[in-house]
Protein backbone atom coordinates (compact mmCIF):
# COMPACT_ATOMS: atom_id res chain seq x y z
CA UNK A 1 0.00 0.00 0.00
CA UNK A 2 2.40 2.44 1.13
CA UNK A 3 3.44 2.83 -2.49
CA UNK A 4 0.16 3.90 -3.60
CA UNK A 5 1.52 7.21 -2.62
CA UNK A 6 4.17 8.33 -0.36
CA UNK A 7 5.46 12.05 1.18
CA UNK A 8 8.45 13.69 1.09
CA UNK A 9 9.46 16.60 3.04
CA UNK A 10 12.42 17.85 1.09
CA UNK A 11 15.72 18.51 3.26
CA UNK A 12 16.61 21.84 3.21
CA UNK A 13 12.67 22.29 4.06
CA UNK A 14 13.56 20.88 7.53
CA UNK A 15 15.88 23.83 8.57
CA UNK A 16 12.55 26.41 8.14
CA UNK A 17 10.71 24.17 10.05
CA UNK A 18 9.88 25.81 13.88
CA UNK A 19 9.85 24.00 17.13
CA UNK A 20 6.24 24.56 17.73
CA UNK A 21 6.04 21.67 14.81
CA UNK A 22 5.85 18.77 17.57
CA UNK A 23 2.62 20.87 19.18
CA UNK A 24 1.01 20.68 15.54
CA UNK A 25 1.74 17.09 15.39
CA UNK A 26 0.19 16.65 18.67
CA UNK A 27 -3.11 18.55 17.30
CA UNK A 28 -3.09 16.62 14.39
CA UNK A 29 -3.38 13.09 15.82
CA UNK A 30 -6.37 14.98 18.61
CA UNK A 31 -7.94 16.18 15.12
CA UNK A 32 -7.49 12.83 13.34
CA UNK A 33 -9.47 10.92 16.81
CA UNK A 34 -12.02 13.25 16.76
CA UNK A 35 -12.82 12.56 13.09
CA UNK A 36 -12.27 8.73 13.44
CA UNK A 37 -14.35 8.91 16.80
CA UNK A 38 -17.18 11.07 15.11
CA UNK A 39 -16.80 13.38 17.88
CA UNK A 40 -15.54 16.76 15.32
CA UNK A 41 -17.94 19.73 14.19
CA UNK A 42 -19.98 18.55 11.71
CA UNK A 43 -20.27 14.77 12.37
CA UNK A 44 -23.61 14.64 10.59
CA UNK A 45 -21.36 14.97 7.28
CA UNK A 46 -19.38 11.72 7.87
CA UNK A 47 -20.86 9.40 5.50
CA UNK A 48 -17.88 10.01 3.04
CA UNK A 49 -15.75 8.06 5.39
CA UNK A 50 -17.16 4.65 4.91
CA UNK A 51 -18.50 5.29 0.92
CA UNK A 52 -15.24 2.87 0.14
CA UNK A 53 -16.58 -0.51 1.94
CA UNK A 54 -20.36 0.19 1.27
CA UNK A 55 -20.80 0.11 -2.53
CA UNK A 56 -23.39 -2.59 -2.23
CA UNK A 57 -23.67 -5.12 -5.10
CA UNK A 58 -26.99 -3.47 -5.78
CA UNK A 59 -25.32 -0.01 -6.44
CA UNK A 60 -22.82 -1.23 -8.62
CA UNK A 61 -25.50 -3.48 -10.63
CA UNK A 62 -27.03 -0.08 -11.78
CA UNK A 63 -24.19 1.98 -12.07
CA UNK A 64 -22.83 -0.25 -14.76
CA UNK A 65 -26.15 -0.69 -16.28
CA UNK A 66 -26.92 2.87 -16.81
CA UNK A 67 -23.17 3.32 -18.11
CA UNK A 68 -23.51 0.70 -20.51
CA UNK A 69 -26.77 2.45 -21.98
CA UNK A 70 -24.77 6.16 -21.70
CA UNK A 71 -21.88 4.46 -23.06
CA UNK A 72 -23.47 3.96 -26.79
CA UNK A 73 -23.45 7.42 -27.47
CA UNK A 74 -21.34 9.86 -29.22
CA UNK A 75 -21.51 12.33 -26.06
CA UNK A 76 -22.33 12.82 -22.31
CA UNK A 77 -22.83 16.49 -20.97
CA UNK A 78 -21.97 16.25 -16.89
CA UNK A 79 -23.74 19.31 -15.56
CA UNK A 80 -22.98 20.22 -12.16
CA UNK A 81 -20.88 22.89 -10.25
CA UNK A 82 -18.29 22.99 -7.42
CA UNK A 83 -18.32 19.75 -5.42
CA UNK A 84 -20.50 18.36 -8.30
CA UNK A 85 -18.46 18.56 -10.66
CA UNK A 86 -14.47 19.18 -10.07
CA UNK A 87 -13.95 15.71 -8.62
CA UNK A 88 -15.51 14.14 -11.47
CA UNK A 89 -13.53 16.03 -14.08
CA UNK A 90 -10.33 15.32 -12.22
CA UNK A 91 -10.93 11.69 -12.52
CA UNK A 92 -11.91 11.66 -16.00
CA UNK A 93 -9.00 14.10 -17.16
CA UNK A 94 -6.28 12.49 -15.31
CA UNK A 95 -7.68 8.51 -16.31
CA UNK A 96 -10.54 8.70 -19.39
CA UNK A 97 -9.75 5.53 -22.07
CA UNK A 98 -10.14 5.90 -25.95
CA UNK A 99 -13.24 4.54 -27.59
CA UNK A 100 -15.69 6.21 -25.01
CA UNK A 101 -18.46 8.79 -25.50
CA UNK A 102 -16.80 12.41 -25.77
CA UNK A 103 -17.56 13.89 -22.03
CA UNK A 104 -18.42 17.86 -22.01
CA UNK A 105 -19.41 20.11 -18.87
CA UNK A 106 -21.69 22.65 -18.01
CA UNK A 107 -23.50 24.43 -15.60
CA UNK A 108 -20.23 25.60 -14.34
CA UNK A 109 -20.28 29.04 -15.44
CA UNK A 110 -23.12 31.36 -16.78
CA UNK A 111 -21.03 32.34 -19.78
CA UNK A 112 -22.90 32.97 -22.86
CA UNK A 113 -19.93 32.56 -25.65
CA UNK A 114 -18.69 29.02 -23.30
CA UNK A 115 -22.53 27.82 -23.71
CA UNK A 116 -22.78 28.37 -27.80
CA UNK A 117 -19.82 26.48 -27.67
CA UNK A 118 -20.99 23.71 -25.79
CA UNK A 119 -24.34 23.78 -28.54
CA UNK A 120 -21.92 23.83 -31.31
CA UNK A 121 -20.12 21.08 -30.45
CA UNK A 122 -23.14 19.08 -29.80
CA UNK A 123 -24.39 19.56 -33.05
CA UNK A 124 -25.15 16.56 -34.84
CA UNK A 125 -24.22 14.06 -31.93
CA UNK A 126 -26.42 11.66 -29.96
CA UNK A 127 -25.96 12.90 -26.56
CA UNK A 128 -26.91 12.23 -22.98
CA UNK A 129 -27.38 14.36 -19.83
CA UNK A 130 -26.47 13.84 -16.57
CA UNK A 131 -27.04 16.57 -14.06
CA UNK A 132 -25.49 16.33 -10.99
CA UNK A 133 -27.01 18.76 -8.07
CA UNK A 134 -27.63 17.63 -4.20
CA UNK A 135 -29.74 20.52 -2.99
CA UNK A 136 -31.18 20.46 -6.62
CA UNK A 137 -31.59 24.05 -6.91
CA UNK A 138 -28.09 25.96 -7.55
CA UNK A 139 -28.97 28.44 -10.44
CA UNK A 140 -25.64 27.49 -12.77
CA UNK A 141 -26.79 23.47 -13.49
CA UNK A 142 -30.23 24.55 -12.98
CA UNK A 143 -30.00 27.10 -16.50
CA UNK A 144 -27.68 24.48 -18.21
CA UNK A 145 -29.80 22.04 -17.67
CA UNK A 146 -33.08 24.29 -19.02
CA UNK A 147 -31.15 24.91 -22.12
CA UNK A 148 -30.07 21.44 -22.77
CA UNK A 149 -33.84 20.35 -22.34
CA UNK A 150 -34.85 22.85 -25.06
CA UNK A 151 -32.34 21.43 -26.84
CA UNK A 152 -32.94 18.08 -26.91
CA UNK A 153 -37.10 18.56 -27.28
CA UNK A 154 -35.48 19.93 -31.12
CA UNK A 155 -34.14 16.34 -31.40
CA UNK A 156 -35.48 13.79 -29.69
CA UNK A 157 -39.00 12.28 -28.34
CA UNK A 158 -40.42 12.19 -24.97
CA UNK A 159 -39.02 8.91 -24.52
CA UNK A 160 -35.46 9.21 -26.35
CA UNK A 161 -34.77 12.30 -23.95
CA UNK A 162 -35.85 10.34 -20.48
CA UNK A 163 -33.58 7.62 -21.88
CA UNK A 164 -30.55 9.72 -22.70
CA UNK A 165 -30.96 11.73 -18.81
CA UNK A 166 -29.50 10.84 -15.30
CA UNK A 167 -30.55 12.78 -12.11
CA UNK A 168 -28.04 12.41 -9.54
CA UNK A 169 -29.31 14.07 -6.49
CA UNK A 170 -30.58 14.09 -2.82
CA UNK A 171 -31.84 10.91 -1.92
CA UNK A 172 -35.86 12.58 -1.07
CA UNK A 173 -35.65 16.37 -1.26
CA UNK A 174 -35.39 18.92 -3.96
CA UNK A 175 -36.58 19.49 -7.19
CA UNK A 176 -34.58 17.21 -9.20
CA UNK A 177 -36.03 14.32 -7.01
CA UNK A 178 -39.36 15.77 -7.74
CA UNK A 179 -38.80 16.29 -11.29
CA UNK A 180 -37.53 12.75 -11.56
CA UNK A 181 -40.51 11.09 -9.64
CA UNK A 182 -42.85 13.26 -12.21
CA UNK A 183 -41.13 11.96 -15.41
CA UNK A 184 -39.33 8.75 -14.43
CA UNK A 185 -36.24 9.60 -15.14
CA UNK A 186 -33.06 7.60 -13.69
CA UNK A 187 -31.68 9.26 -10.41
CA UNK A 188 -28.69 7.89 -8.48
CA UNK A 189 -28.41 9.00 -4.81
CA UNK A 190 -26.18 11.33 -2.70
CA UNK A 191 -26.34 10.14 1.06
CA UNK A 192 -27.85 12.74 2.74
CA UNK A 193 -24.46 12.58 5.09
CA UNK A 194 -22.10 13.29 1.83
CA UNK A 195 -21.66 17.01 1.07
CA UNK A 196 -20.93 18.06 -2.57
CA UNK A 197 -16.87 18.19 -2.24
CA UNK A 198 -16.98 15.19 -0.31
CA UNK A 199 -18.76 12.94 -2.55
CA UNK A 200 -16.25 11.81 -5.52
CA UNK A 201 -17.02 8.30 -4.24
CA UNK A 202 -20.66 8.32 -4.63
CA UNK A 203 -22.15 7.91 -8.56
CA UNK A 204 -21.22 11.25 -8.49
CA UNK A 205 -18.15 10.43 -9.30
CA UNK A 206 -18.72 6.90 -10.14
CA UNK A 207 -21.36 6.57 -12.83
CA UNK A 208 -19.27 9.51 -15.15
CA UNK A 209 -16.20 7.35 -14.53
CA UNK A 210 -17.52 4.11 -15.71
CA UNK A 211 -19.18 5.99 -19.07
CA UNK A 212 -15.10 6.85 -19.17
CA UNK A 213 -14.14 3.92 -19.52
CA UNK A 214 -12.49 3.80 -16.24
CA UNK A 215 -12.41 0.97 -13.92
CA UNK A 216 -14.61 1.85 -10.37
CA UNK A 217 -13.67 -1.12 -8.43
CA UNK A 218 -10.19 -0.31 -8.60
CA UNK A 219 -10.19 3.62 -7.69
CA UNK A 220 -12.58 2.10 -5.07
CA UNK A 221 -9.83 -0.43 -4.15
CA UNK A 222 -7.01 2.32 -3.77
CA UNK A 223 -9.43 4.30 -1.63
CA UNK A 224 -10.10 1.06 0.67
CA UNK A 225 -6.52 1.07 0.84
CA UNK A 226 -5.99 4.24 2.35
CA UNK A 227 -8.71 3.97 4.56
CA UNK A 228 -7.49 0.77 6.09
CA UNK A 229 -3.73 2.36 6.41
CA UNK A 230 -4.89 5.92 8.04
CA UNK A 231 -7.00 3.99 10.65
CA UNK A 232 -4.85 1.39 11.36
CA UNK A 233 -2.44 4.09 11.52
CA UNK A 234 -0.02 2.70 9.22
CA UNK A 235 2.17 4.91 6.89
CA UNK A 236 -0.32 6.64 5.62
CA UNK A 237 -0.92 7.96 9.01
CA UNK A 238 2.22 9.19 9.48
CA UNK A 239 1.97 11.19 6.00
CA UNK A 240 -1.10 12.54 6.91
CA UNK A 241 0.12 13.64 10.45
CA UNK A 242 3.23 15.13 9.18
CA UNK A 243 1.50 17.36 6.47
CA UNK A 244 -1.18 18.43 8.46
CA UNK A 245 0.68 19.34 11.52
CA UNK A 246 3.92 20.97 8.62
CA UNK A 247 0.91 22.98 6.84
CA UNK A 248 -0.14 24.58 10.27
CA UNK A 249 2.77 25.24 11.60
CA UNK A 250 4.11 26.87 8.64
CA UNK A 251 0.84 29.20 8.45
CA UNK A 252 1.44 30.65 11.95
CA UNK A 253 4.27 31.04 10.94
CA UNK A 254 2.57 33.57 8.12
CA UNK A 255 2.87 30.97 5.06
CA UNK A 256 -1.03 31.73 4.52
CA UNK A 257 -1.25 30.39 1.09
CA UNK A 258 -0.47 26.41 -0.23
CA UNK A 259 0.27 26.07 -4.16
CA UNK A 260 -0.29 22.87 -5.12
CA UNK A 261 1.69 21.81 -8.32
CA UNK A 262 2.57 19.45 -10.69
CA UNK A 263 3.92 18.66 -13.96
CA UNK A 264 1.06 16.36 -15.42
CA UNK A 265 -1.29 18.85 -16.92
CA UNK A 266 -4.13 16.27 -17.32
CA UNK A 267 -3.76 16.42 -13.18
CA UNK A 268 -5.17 20.00 -13.39
CA UNK A 269 -8.44 19.20 -12.13
CA UNK A 270 -6.73 17.08 -9.73
CA UNK A 271 -5.69 20.25 -8.13
CA UNK A 272 -8.78 22.19 -9.10
CA UNK A 273 -10.67 19.57 -6.84
CA UNK A 274 -7.80 19.74 -4.12
CA UNK A 275 -8.44 23.57 -4.21
CA UNK A 276 -12.01 23.35 -3.75
CA UNK A 277 -11.96 20.35 -0.77
CA UNK A 278 -9.59 22.82 1.07
CA UNK A 279 -10.79 26.33 -0.07
CA UNK A 280 -14.14 25.80 1.13
CA UNK A 281 -13.78 23.38 4.26
CA UNK A 282 -10.89 25.29 5.58
CA UNK A 283 -11.86 29.12 4.80
CA UNK A 284 -13.83 30.39 7.29
CA UNK A 285 -14.53 32.05 10.50
CA UNK A 286 -11.78 34.55 9.32
CA UNK A 287 -9.15 31.32 9.18
CA UNK A 288 -7.13 28.83 6.54
CA UNK A 289 -4.63 28.34 4.05
CA UNK A 290 -5.49 29.59 0.73
CA UNK A 291 -4.96 27.16 -1.57
CA UNK A 292 -3.44 28.03 -5.32
CA UNK A 293 -2.96 25.69 -7.79
CA UNK A 294 -0.28 25.69 -10.96
CA UNK A 295 0.69 23.74 -13.90
CA UNK A 296 4.22 22.70 -14.58
CA UNK A 297 5.99 23.73 -16.82
CA UNK A 298 3.83 26.18 -17.97
CA UNK A 299 3.16 28.07 -14.79
CA UNK A 300 7.18 28.06 -14.26
CA UNK A 301 7.09 31.06 -16.63
CA UNK A 302 4.90 33.53 -15.58
CA UNK A 303 4.58 32.95 -11.79
CA UNK A 304 8.15 30.63 -11.42
CA UNK A 305 9.41 33.53 -11.09
CA UNK A 306 7.41 34.63 -7.87
CA UNK A 307 7.85 31.07 -6.54
CA UNK A 308 11.62 31.81 -6.50
CA UNK A 309 12.25 35.37 -5.80
CA UNK A 310 8.59 36.97 -4.41
CA UNK A 311 6.83 37.41 -1.22
CA UNK A 312 7.53 34.29 0.44
CA UNK A 313 3.96 33.95 1.90
CA UNK A 314 3.22 30.44 0.60
CA UNK A 315 5.01 26.77 0.56
CA UNK A 316 4.80 24.28 -2.17
CA UNK A 317 3.00 20.82 -2.01
CA UNK A 318 4.61 19.23 -5.39
CA UNK A 319 3.07 16.34 -6.92
CA UNK A 320 4.84 13.83 -8.62
CA UNK A 321 4.28 10.15 -10.38
CA UNK A 322 6.58 7.79 -10.31
CA UNK A 323 6.19 5.14 -13.21
CA UNK A 324 5.06 7.15 -16.62
CA UNK A 325 5.46 5.78 -20.20
CA UNK A 326 8.37 6.83 -21.95
CA UNK A 327 7.18 6.15 -25.34
CA UNK A 328 7.96 9.37 -27.09
CA UNK A 329 11.73 10.21 -27.46
CA UNK A 330 13.79 13.50 -28.57
CA UNK A 331 15.03 12.46 -31.91
CA UNK A 332 18.37 12.80 -33.05
CA UNK A 333 18.76 15.76 -35.87
CA UNK A 334 21.41 15.69 -38.61
CA UNK A 335 21.47 19.43 -38.85
CA UNK A 336 21.17 20.02 -34.95
CA UNK A 337 20.44 24.05 -35.48
CA UNK A 338 18.54 23.92 -32.04
CA UNK A 339 21.82 22.01 -30.39
CA UNK A 340 19.36 19.44 -28.89
CA UNK A 341 21.02 16.23 -30.13
CA UNK A 342 22.48 15.80 -26.50
CA UNK A 343 19.41 15.12 -25.33
CA UNK A 344 18.51 12.55 -28.38
CA UNK A 345 17.20 9.16 -27.36
CA UNK A 346 16.18 10.61 -23.83
CA UNK A 347 12.51 10.83 -23.19
CA UNK A 348 10.46 13.91 -22.97
CA UNK A 349 9.34 12.48 -19.47
CA UNK A 350 13.15 12.23 -18.50
CA UNK A 351 13.52 15.77 -19.31
CA UNK A 352 10.33 16.69 -17.63
CA UNK A 353 11.66 14.52 -14.48
CA UNK A 354 14.61 16.81 -14.72
CA UNK A 355 12.46 20.39 -14.91
CA UNK A 356 10.79 18.76 -11.48
CA UNK A 357 13.98 17.70 -10.03
CA UNK A 358 15.28 21.02 -11.16
CA UNK A 359 12.41 23.19 -9.72
CA UNK A 360 12.18 21.16 -6.80
CA UNK A 361 15.65 22.10 -5.80
CA UNK A 362 15.83 26.11 -6.90
CA UNK A 363 12.23 26.53 -4.85
CA UNK A 364 14.15 24.72 -1.75
CA UNK A 365 16.69 26.49 -1.74
CA UNK A 366 15.33 29.39 -2.21
CA UNK A 367 13.36 29.51 0.78
CA UNK A 368 10.34 28.05 -0.33
CA UNK A 369 9.16 25.02 2.16
CA UNK A 370 8.46 22.26 -0.25
CA UNK A 371 6.49 19.27 0.16
CA UNK A 372 6.46 15.80 -2.03
CA UNK A 373 3.34 13.84 -2.53
CA UNK A 374 4.75 10.74 -4.88
CA UNK A 375 2.06 8.62 -6.83
CA UNK A 376 3.32 5.25 -7.51
CA UNK A 377 1.44 5.34 -11.36
CA UNK A 378 -1.56 7.03 -12.79
CA UNK A 379 -4.09 4.35 -12.71
CA UNK A 380 -7.37 4.29 -10.71
CA UNK A 381 -5.92 2.99 -7.42
CA UNK A 382 -3.07 5.59 -6.96
CA UNK A 383 -6.12 7.95 -7.57
CA UNK A 384 -8.42 6.20 -5.62
CA UNK A 385 -5.90 6.62 -2.71
CA UNK A 386 -5.19 10.47 -3.12
CA UNK A 387 -8.59 10.98 -2.97
CA UNK A 388 -9.43 9.69 0.32
CA UNK A 389 -5.98 10.78 1.71
CA UNK A 390 -6.36 14.57 0.72
CA UNK A 391 -10.32 14.06 2.12
CA UNK A 392 -9.53 12.65 5.80
CA UNK A 393 -6.39 15.59 5.59
CA UNK A 394 -8.76 18.20 4.81
CA UNK A 395 -11.14 17.28 7.60
CA UNK A 396 -8.38 16.84 10.20
CA UNK A 397 -6.73 19.82 8.87
CA UNK A 398 -9.99 22.03 9.83
CA UNK A 399 -10.29 20.21 12.82
CA UNK A 400 -6.62 21.86 14.11
CA UNK A 401 -8.00 25.08 12.54
CA UNK A 402 -10.93 24.57 15.06
CA UNK A 403 -13.44 25.28 11.84
CA UNK A 404 -16.48 22.55 10.71
CA UNK A 405 -14.88 21.07 7.63
CA UNK A 406 -18.30 20.34 6.38
CA UNK A 407 -20.52 23.92 5.92
CA UNK A 408 -20.03 26.60 3.52
CA UNK A 409 -22.11 29.49 4.75
CA UNK A 410 -20.17 31.87 2.42
CA UNK A 411 -20.67 30.22 -0.73
CA UNK A 412 -24.56 29.78 0.41
CA UNK A 413 -24.84 33.78 0.91
CA UNK A 414 -23.48 34.15 -2.38
CA UNK A 415 -26.32 31.82 -3.96
CA UNK A 416 -29.07 33.42 -1.72
CA UNK A 417 -27.79 37.35 -2.91
CA UNK A 418 -27.57 36.48 -6.32
CA UNK A 419 -31.10 34.61 -6.63
CA UNK A 420 -32.23 38.00 -4.71
CA UNK A 421 -30.97 40.49 -7.21
CA UNK A 422 -33.04 37.83 -9.80
CA UNK A 423 -36.06 38.10 -8.45
CA UNK A 424 -36.05 41.79 -7.79
O1 LIG B 1 -18.90 21.25 -1.91
C1 LIG B 1 -20.01 21.74 -1.87
O2 LIG B 1 -20.87 21.41 -1.03
C2 LIG B 1 -20.43 22.77 -2.91
O3 LIG B 1 -19.34 23.12 -3.71
C3 LIG B 1 -21.55 22.22 -3.78
O4 LIG B 1 -21.12 21.00 -4.35
C4 LIG B 1 -21.93 23.21 -4.89
O5 LIG B 1 -22.31 24.44 -4.35
C5 LIG B 1 -23.07 22.65 -5.74
O6 LIG B 1 -24.16 22.34 -4.94
P1 LIG B 1 -25.30 21.36 -5.42
O7 LIG B 1 -24.72 20.00 -5.58
O8 LIG B 1 -26.32 21.40 -4.33
O9 LIG B 1 -25.81 21.89 -6.72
Amino acid sequence: MSKLLEFNLINSTQSIINSDILDFEEKSKTAFNLLINKTGKGNEWLGWMDLPNHLTPDLLKHLHSSAKRFSKLDAVVIVGIGGSYLGTRAIISALQKDNTPKIFYAGYHLSEKSTKELFDHLKGKDYGVIVISKSGTTLEPAIAYRLLQSDMLTKYSNQEIIDRTIFITDPTSGALRKLAEEKAITTFDIPKSVGGRYSILTPVGLLPALIAGINIELLIDGAKEMKKSLETKQSHYNYLIKYVSLRNSLYKEGKKTEVMAGFQPHFNFLYKWWQQLFGESEGKELKGIFPVCVDYTTDLHSIGQFMQQGDMSFFETIISVKNLSNDICIPNLNTDLDRLNFLAGKSLEFVNMQAEAGTIKAHSEGNVPVMQFTLDAINEKCIGAFLYFFQTACAVSAYVLDVNPFDQPGVEDYKANMKALLVK
